[in-house]
């Protein structure tokens, strides 16, 4: 009998997802045997004690009965009423709920919606940092990755001349995440409108990733792209996983807007692709008109006093206080995205230090360069956590840094 291994495909060589990666697994390891670790490495609200809006619960108990048969693949029309009567609210031009599709999270529909664009070799522009489904999920639909940075000199804003100049005759779509993960940079209306201008002019398709819309820490204000892009396609991706705190659920959606006329034969593509895999869970989407159309929950928690916003505060002091920090505050999104300065710490190396961190201090957190970033020098962390369990996990850090600083200047001398 063969003992040959059974082989993946080859594509997957390149595909990474180190958020429940390696570290994530020897943390899974640790707690087996007994250790408690504070876990900061996945954007779940409800592993931190948030609750989805009772009234989207009840509106799913009141519809169970009626969940039992598949639905249309686009999703359930009230559902696609809504989102689509939310993006004409805002001014997106052509939306309607027949350019809606609703799918298990926003994660299948950027898989879906790549899948029925790209011909092997075409080209996408995706931000650096980015969240990494979108790298992964450009490369396993046989599409090649032009990242375009995001410098954190410029507070993680991307330059739209900088991506302009990446542009070939293969480039297919722009990537726009905002607020951003992991930077939670929110991108002010000119730059958005200047990113919009590119798409058109080079007739790509904006891909705009807006699943933290709602998740706003108040100084910059919010602007959706799909009101400043008339002239190309725009799909709008959202969903209930963030702004109401239901991501096991997996309920997200897309909403095509802009130059329709143009999507026609790639309208028909992600029908035919939404199609094949049926419909998504209908059990959830019953709480997506409530969800739009219901009270807001989430300004609560982001705004001042708000759970969120006391978190983000612990992460600023924190910053403030360590000796080897510093910090592009987040304006929006879950997450916090910390350097470290490798003038005080010659060599500091991101996966070294997770991996000090979880296995001494009893912290996981997810190296910067998971996130498609050339350098070494960050790392990320959610912002769900109470406040005091941040101040206690940047104690550890600090712990944490100055072994490795003590560490550095003992090699040296
Ligand atoms: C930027 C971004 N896009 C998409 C997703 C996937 O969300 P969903 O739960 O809707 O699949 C996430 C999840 O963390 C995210 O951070």
């Amino acid at each position: 009998m063969s003992h040959r291994q059974i082989t993946a495909a080859t594509r997957l060589n390149e595909v990474r997802y180190e958020i429940r990666g390696e570290l994530a697994r020897r943390a899974l390891e640790m707690e087996q045997q007994g250790q408690s670790i504070i876990k900061l490495n996945i954007g779940n609200p409800g592993l931190f004690g948030f609750e989805a809006p009772a009234h989207l619960r009840a509106a799913i108990a009141h519809n169970l009965e009626r969940s039992d048969p598949y639905c249309h693949q686009q999703g359930l029309a009230a559902a696609r009423e809504a989102i689509a009567m939310r993006e004409i609210a805002r001014g997106a031009p052509n939306a309607g709920p027949d350019t809606v599709f609703v799918g298990n999270g926003v994660s299948e529909l950027i898989d879906l919606a790549l899948r029925g664009l790209l011909n092997p070799g075409d080209e996408v522009l995706v931000p650096s940092p980015d969240y990494p489904l979108w790298t992964a999920s450009v490369i396993l639909n046989g599409g090649v990755v032009q990242h375009y940075p995001c410098h954190v000199g410029n507070g993680f804003l991307p330059d739209p001349d900088e991506i302009e100049s990446r542009i070939t005759a293969r480039t297919r779509a722009l990537v726009v995440i905002n607020p951003n993960n992991p930077t939670g940079a929110v991108y002010p209306r000119e730059l958005l409108q200047k990113l919009a201008d590119i798409a058109a002019r080079h007739r790509l398709v904006l891909m705009v990733d807006e699943i933290y819309d709602g998740v706003l820490f108040g100084e910059t204000p919010y602007t959706p792209m799909a009101p400043l892009a008339s002239e190309t396609l725009c799909i709008t991706f959202s969903g209930l996983s963030k702004v109401h705190r239901a991501c096991g659920w997996r309920v997200g959606w897309m909403s095509l807007s802009g130059y329709l006329k143009r999507a026609q034969e790639y309208r028909h593509a992600l029908d035919l692709l939404a199609a094949l895999r049926l419909c998504s869970n209908v059990t959830a989407q019953w709480a997506i008109e409530p969800a739009l159309h219901g009270p807001d929950t989430i300004s609560a928690l982001t705004g001042a006093g708000g759970r969120l916003q006391r978190t983000r505060q612990a992460v600023i002091d924190g910053v403030a206080r360590s000796s080897f920090l510093d910090l592009v505050v987040p304006h929006g999104a879950l997450y916090a995205f910390p350097r470290v300065d490798t003038t005080l710490l010659p060599g500091f190396d991101d996966h070294r230090f997770a991996l000090d961190l979880l296995e001494h201090e009893q912290v996981l957190l997810v190296p910067g360069s998971s996130f498609n970033v050339p350098y070494r020098t960050h790392f990320r962390l959610t912002l769900l956590p109470q406040a005091e369990i941040m101040d206690e996990v940047f104690v550890r850090m600090e712990r944490a840094l100055d072994r490795a600083s003590h560490a550095a200047h003992r090699a040296v001398a």
